[in-house]
């Protein structure tokens, strides 16, 4: 059995928040958060709307998109670093509730940025298995609430947003997505952390920028060109390279390293900041509604995140015939 990659959607909160709120709040420019970032907006989720709630919209989508019977999704995965709860219930849960989905197994995965990449790879390892067959596996974040607006060096990096995909077994191997490759090394725990409840400080996102950004980059482009080896495939197979959106410089030093062409190359962080494990589903949903993606397309994702965590994947765009 094969896992494909059925559908995509997402939730793209209404409320934009330019550069121009943080320059009316704090000591920064538009232009050094331009040059700094490419970032020009960002959206932000109303006060009564939680993560859960965005992620219920764009699975909504994602389920619509894939033609499925809601109740044939037996594992519902939502990777998340700000869950609507501390601990439990987990936000996976809060959805697939919300959704009407009252038998499935379904959990969080913390892996940061990399929250998709990593759904992806346990999708597939339960559908491949054959103990699961319709996977909804979500990414979503309310990271507004847990960006501390008094730290001018992180806060205007974040957005809020979700993106879902359906992922389904076939037994039509040139529907399958090709390889996942995920890693995480705790050494360097502290280069993106959010404070425990035990250490009195507030439980904001702390970020050691600089550093963070020289090592997304050496790992971003390194994790590829492994995946790309071992799946004997180069640049020409790649129909869309979507890199996890953090920063622009970020993006065109990887994407400039391994040499992928413009075409090939996606970039939505000017209009929605980094939103961490949503940043790659909000991507693809973009090309899909764009036009940009087509059935049988070969995607690149790259995604890189606090933990560390990162990873890689290779997938086929599946969409049901
Ligand atoms: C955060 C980030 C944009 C900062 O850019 P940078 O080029 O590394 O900038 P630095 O932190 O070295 O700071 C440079 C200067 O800008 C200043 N600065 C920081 N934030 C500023 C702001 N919002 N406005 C104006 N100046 C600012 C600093 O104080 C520093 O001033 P100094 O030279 O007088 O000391 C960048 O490091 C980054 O994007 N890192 C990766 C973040 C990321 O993607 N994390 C998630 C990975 S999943």
């Amino acid at each position: 059995m094969f896992a494909s990659f059925r559908s995509i959607g997402a939730y793209i909160p209404e409320d934009i928040r330019t550069n121009q709120w943080f320059c009316d709040r704090m000591d920064t420019t538009d232009d050094w958060i331009v040059k700094r970032t490419g970032i020009n907006e960002r959206r932000i989720a109303t006060s009564t709307q939680a993560t859960s709630d965005l992620g219920v919209e764009a699975a909504k989508i994602a389920i619509e998109r894939a033609n499925i019977d809601i109740q044939d999704i037996d594992l519902v995965l939502c990777a998340t670093i700000s869950p609507d709860y501390l601990c439990m219930p987990s936000t996976a849960c809060l959805i697939a509730d919300k959704l009407g989905i009252h038998e499935a197994m379904a959990f969080d995965i913390s892996a940061a940025c990399t929250g998709f990449v990593y759904a992806l790879s346990i999708a597939k390892a339960f559908i491949e298995s054959g103990m699961k067959k319709n996977v909804l596996i979500i990414g979503a974040e309310k990271l507004s609430s847990i960006v501390d607006y008094s730290d001018r060096t992180t806060c205007m990096l974040f957005g809020d947003g979700a993106g879902a995909a359906i992922i389904s077994a076939t037994e039509n191997k040139d529907e399958a997505i090709i390889d996942v490759r995920c890693s995480a090394d705790g050494s360097q725990k502290d280069l993106l952390l959010t404070p425990g409840v035990e250490s009195g400080e507030k439980q904001f996102m702390q970020m050691k920028g600089n550093e963070t950004f020289k090592v997304a980059v050496r790992t971003l482009t390194s994790d590829v060109l492994k995946i790309l080896e071992k799946n004997n495939m180069s640049n020409d197979d790649i129909d869309l390279f979507i890199p996890h959106q953090a920063n622009y410089r970020i993006i065109k030093a990887v994407g400039d390293a391994l040499e992928f062409k413009d075409e090939q190359k996606v970039l939505t962080v000017n209009k929605y900041g980094n939103t961490s494990s949503a940043s790659i589903p909000m991507a693809i949903n973009d090309c899909y509604e764009s036009g940009r993606l087509k059935s049988g397309d070969t995607l690149l994702l790259d995604a890189f995140g606090g933990g560390l965590t990162w990873g890689s994947a290779l997938v086929k765009f599946s969409p049901k015939k």
